[in-house]
């Protein structure tokens, strides 16, 4: 492809180094797209004749649908990277048509291109997993909008809420995490083709239809940032490590809730593993693989900007590696979402455990104080009361509401027996009826509007795959097989 000013061949080693085949022929259909969208222009434009144009178009269509039929170009192509696959075939196959396609394009910005195609369409793939990951939460949390569990702060019982006030929390969080995809889909969302090396070229191309024909909404301004601008790929990792850490966050407490100690909820068959030696052993493997897996996202979301800043404008092959960082990235998130979903979506609670936890450590005292507070007493008064209070019961090894009438007394004289009603769980959330609380009614009207936002959010994201991907480049449906 450029030996003509070489004496002799790369080494074995350096060539083995710098090919980026392995790796990139994993967007060979984004290559095919873009060298379709390319290939036309050259024609409309007359840089190419009509009938090599044709003969392009044509042969890479033919080319992309034998590819999709064997899964991809073939593993032990010795080619240096997918573009140049790509041509070498066309070439073998069609001839001088074939060495007519590189006009007025280099692989700089070829590959820019291809990779924002890649980019947008894993976005939506993306978007779409988190999604279904977001139906599962909101119908878990109306049916767990009453059941009674522990709020942890420093993992300590702090105050009873409501699971699915907990399920809505990871909503909430997840909801965050499609905005950030969808960003980082906006920002891949510019075509770069026409760009050349770097400086743009010489011959009268049109940009604007190629853009259009590869549903860009912009096409790239300025040529040196177009082929030396990656930050499409820091937007998308830094989405991807923002959902890793929120995947497992909830995953971690999966691994807790679940451990005897707590016994709170139990792992389906299905979504478990057992010990090789220890028979009884049911091991939340899937969540604490994602724990793992999100260490590794952030990692390359940091590794890979790391790499970018140090490069000087404009390209050097540093930017080869955006690649193996997003492939990687893609496979463990996607992997994660999926076997996170199935987990959550099969997961038994054990409500009454839950409800027993929840009990642990005086987590009603605030009750008492809101009492107080309630008479007139200072805040800060009625805190310290209430903090005598716990003492006794903790002395006596017993239950707040189990204190005598004179203990109570003893700690403020406002104090009377009803208080005791209300140190009930049940009673203590029902109470928890501002904004965003924990109260199940709140849950309840809560989970509406989530699903709201779910019906919209999805009607959103389908429109962006309609209208935001060339037809050969939306996910397939799928198979009838599999529905
Ligand atoms: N394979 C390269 C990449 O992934 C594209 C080729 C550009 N190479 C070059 N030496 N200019 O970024």
């Amino acid at each position: 492809m450029w030996g003509g000013r070489f004496d002799k061949p790369p080494a074995d080693v350096a060539r083995a180094y710098t090919r980026s085949f392995p790796v990139d022929r994993r967007m060979y259909r984004e290559d095919i797209v873009a060298s379709r969208a390319h290939a036309a222009m050259l024609g409309q434009q007359e840089i190419i004749p009509a009938g090599s144009a044709k003969a392009l178009t044509a042969a890479l269509d033919s080319l992309l649908a034998e590819l999709d039929q064997i899964g991809g170009p073939p593993a032990d192509a010795d080619d240096e990277d997918v573009h140049s696959y790509v041509e070498r075939v066309l070439t073998e196959r069609i001839g001088d048509h074939g060495r007519r396609l590189h006009v007025a394009r280099s692989r700089n910005d070829q590959v820019a291109t291809d990779f924002r195609l890649y980019c947008k369409g894993f976005c939506l793939r993306l978007a779409i997993a988190v999604l279904d990951l977001l139906g599962v939460l909101v119908q878990r949390a109306q049916e767990e909008a009453e059941t009674i569990a522990p709020g942890f702060t420093h993992l300590q019982v702090a105050q009873p809420v409501t699971l699915g006030h907990y399920f809505l929390a990871l909503f909430e969080m997840h909801r965050r995490d499609v905005d950030n995809i969808l960003y980082a889909h906006t920002v891949a969302d510019v075509c770069p083709l026409g760009a050349g090396a770097l400086a743009g070229v010489s011959f009268d191309i049109d940009r604007e239809s190629v853009a259009e024909a590869l549903c860009f909404s912009q096409v790239a301004r300025n040529s040196l940032d177009a082929v030396s601008d990656r930050d499409f790929v820091s937007a998308v990792l830094q989405a991807c490590a923002t959902l890793g850490g929120h995947l497992s966050r909830w995953a971690e407490d999966l691994v807790i809730w679940a451990s005897p100690g707590y016994g709170m909820v139990r792992f389906d068959d299905a979504f478990a593993t057992g010990s090789s030696m220890l028979p009884q052993k049911l091991n939340p493997d899937v969540a604490e693989l994602t724990r793992a897996k999100a260490g590794a996202v952030a990692g390359a979301a940091a590794g890979w900007q790391a790499t970018l800043k140090g490069v000087p404008m404009t390209y050097a092959l540093d930017m080869q590696e955006d690649k193996r960082a997003v492939f990687r990235v893609e496979d463990d998130v996607l992997a994660a979402l999926q076997a996170l979903t199935g987990a959550l979506s099969t997961l038994a609670v054990n409500r009454k455990r839950m409800a027993t936890v929840a009990s642990l450590g005086h987590p009603t005292a605030i009750e008492i104080a809101d009492y107080l507070t309630e008479q007139g007493v200072p805040f800060r008064d009625a805190h310290a009361a209430v903090g005598r209070l716990v003492r006794v019961a903790e002395d006596r090894g017993i239950e707040l509401a189990d204190l005598d009438d004179a203990a109570f007394a003893a700690a403020d004289t406002r104090l009377s027996a009803d208080v005791r009603d209300r140190l009930d769980l049940q009673r203590a959330v029902a109470r928890r009826t501002s904004l965003g609380g924990t109260a199940p009614a709140r849950v309840r009207e809560e989970a509406g509007r989530a699903n709201r936002w779910l019906h919209w959010q999805r009607e959103h994201v389908q429109n962006l795959v309609a209208r935001g991907l060339p037809a050969a480049l939306q996910p397939a449906a799928p198979a009838q097989a599999d529905v």
